[in-house]
Order: C-alpha cells, then structure tokens, then sequence
C-alpha cells in the first residue's frame, strides 16, 4: 500500500487554436497520486480539469512528458493494453452520460454484463445491492429521463461503483445536487472508500466542502499546477494566483474564521 498509482511527469497538453496559435492547457506539470487516497482536483472553469482524466485513461495523448500508470506509460499501450488498463478504473464523467433507452437497472448491469461472465441472478442481486445503497430502490425500472438530476447522478455513480474498481475518477459528482444530497454523497464515498479502500481523484468546485475528504488537492491555473496536502496549506501559500483561488472559492467566511483563529 500507500504507493503512487498514477503519475504525471512533465506533462505537456497543447490544442491548436483557430488562429494559429496554440493552447497549452498544461504546461510540464508534475504530479503523483498515491495509492488508497482521495486527491481533489480543484481549478477554474476551462483550466484543464477534465482534460487531466482524460490524459489518465488514454483518451487524450500529451503532447510532452509522461503519463504513468503503476509506472507504465499510457502513451505506449496498445489498444489491448488500454482497455485492460481502463478496466481497474470505474469513472463518473461530468453530465453522468447515462443510456437514455436503458433503465436504472439496465444502466447500472451494463458494465458487469459487459466486462464479467456473471450470470444474471448475480447481476440481480449485486445491482439491488448498489442501489438500495445509493437510495434508489425501487425505481429500478424507470427511464433517465424520468428522473431527478440528483437521482440521474447517483445511478451515475452506482455504475460506476459496480466493478468494485481500483481507481475512481469523478468528475464533478455532486454538480446540482442540493447540499443535503452533496453530503451524503460525500458520505457514502467515505464509507464506501473506507471498505472498499480504492485509489480516487474527485474534480469538484464544490469547495470548501470537498476538501474534508481529500488527502491531496491539486490546483490548475493557466497550465500550472500546484499540489497541496490540506486546505490549511493552501491558505498559507504565498501564490498571488492561489491566495486569488482562496478568495473566490473559499469565500470570505472562510477567511474570516481563519483570522479568529
Ligand atoms: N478536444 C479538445 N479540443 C480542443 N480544445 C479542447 C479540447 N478539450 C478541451 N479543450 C480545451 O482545454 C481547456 C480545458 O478543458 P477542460 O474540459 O479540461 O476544462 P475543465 O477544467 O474541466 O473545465 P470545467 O470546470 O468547465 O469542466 C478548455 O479551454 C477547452 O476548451
Ligand atoms: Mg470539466
């Protein structure tokens, strides 16, 4: 245990822009991310949050640097080797992207139908497991589309969960549930990680809130990226563009009780 599962070293990711010009959306950032921890992935609109699970999983390739998973490169594996790569991780992206035509059971079974032999009384029963979990009994047969956005985000994460993954990436999980649904959720993850004892990296501008599960926040402004090991350390930099962050995310009650301190 307690090893570096994923590792960034010099990672460069640049799009071409319109004009000629170009984007460097990260810009040789370094990182690790140990094993059995949760790192919060935190950052403005657009500075590369998603992009950063994206380099991951192999969806996207850097252009410079490397991407490393239990210390081999993602940019060398073969599309065998991604997939059996992909499969240790259970991912969340943002919008959830939940089948339309598929029920709440049918969307929650498809990972183990598609990656396991099981058969489909097993199916059943670890699926009614998951989902009594998340509170969402009983509404196995309903459509995506007759659900609450919260309701949509927790099967989201159900499915998710279903492969008892390794590494869980989520991109912004609790984006427009209400508080008291964004605490269980957080809830439920800690327990569930507490058991489960995987590997996690959150994207969350849900912050302060966030912080209280992470083991490790990164930071991503204008292609850099800053690694802290607690909020306390963030709000000691001495970064203009991260006392800015702490600012504008943290807000000022936040501050305050700090200065009562
Ligand atoms: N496939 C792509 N082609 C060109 N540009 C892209 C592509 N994907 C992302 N970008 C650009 O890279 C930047 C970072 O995008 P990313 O999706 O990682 O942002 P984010 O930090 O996740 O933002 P948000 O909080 O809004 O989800 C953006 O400026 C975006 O326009
Ligand atoms: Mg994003």
């Amino acid at each position: 245990m307690n090893g570096t599962v994923i590792e960034f070293r010099d990672v460069s990711k640049i799009f071409p822009k319109k004009d000629g010009g170009e984007q460097r959306v990260l810009d040789r950032v370094n990182f690790a991310i140990p094993e059995g921890k949760t790192t919060v992935i935190a950052g403005r609109s657009g500075q590369g949050k998603s992009v950063t699970l994206k380099l991951v999983l192999g969806l996207m390739r850097a252009d410079g640097g490397q991407v490393l998973v239990d210390g081999q490169d993602v940019s060398l594996l073969g599309k065998k080797g991604l997939n059996a790569m992909r499969t240790r991780f259970g991912v969340l992206f943002q919008g959830s992207a939940l089948f339309d035509s598929l029920t709440v059971y049918e969307n929650v079974a498809l990972p183990l139908r598609e990656r396991t032999r099981k058969k489909e009384d097993e199916i059943r029963a670890i699926v009614e497991k998951t989902l009594a979990g998340l509170e969402l009994s009983g509404h196995e047969s309903k459509f995506p589309a007759q659900l609450s956005g919260g309701m949509r985000r927790r099967v989201g994460l159900a499915r998710a969960l279903q492969l008892d993954p390794e590494i869980l990436l989520f991109d912004e999980p609790t984006t427009g549930l209400d508080p008291v649904m964004t605490q269980e959720i957080y809830q439920l993850f800690a327990h569930t990680q507490a058991e489960a004892g995987f590997t996690a990296i959150i994207v969350s501008h849900d912050i302060p809130r966030v912080f209280s599960l992470a083991d490790q926040i990164i930071v991503i402004d204008h292609g850099a990226m800053d690694v802290f090991a607690s909020s306390d350390e963030i709000q000691r930099s001495e970064k203009a563009h991260i006392q800015e962050f702490v600012r504008t995310t943290m807000g000022s009650l936040y501050q305050s009780h700090l200065v009562e301190q």
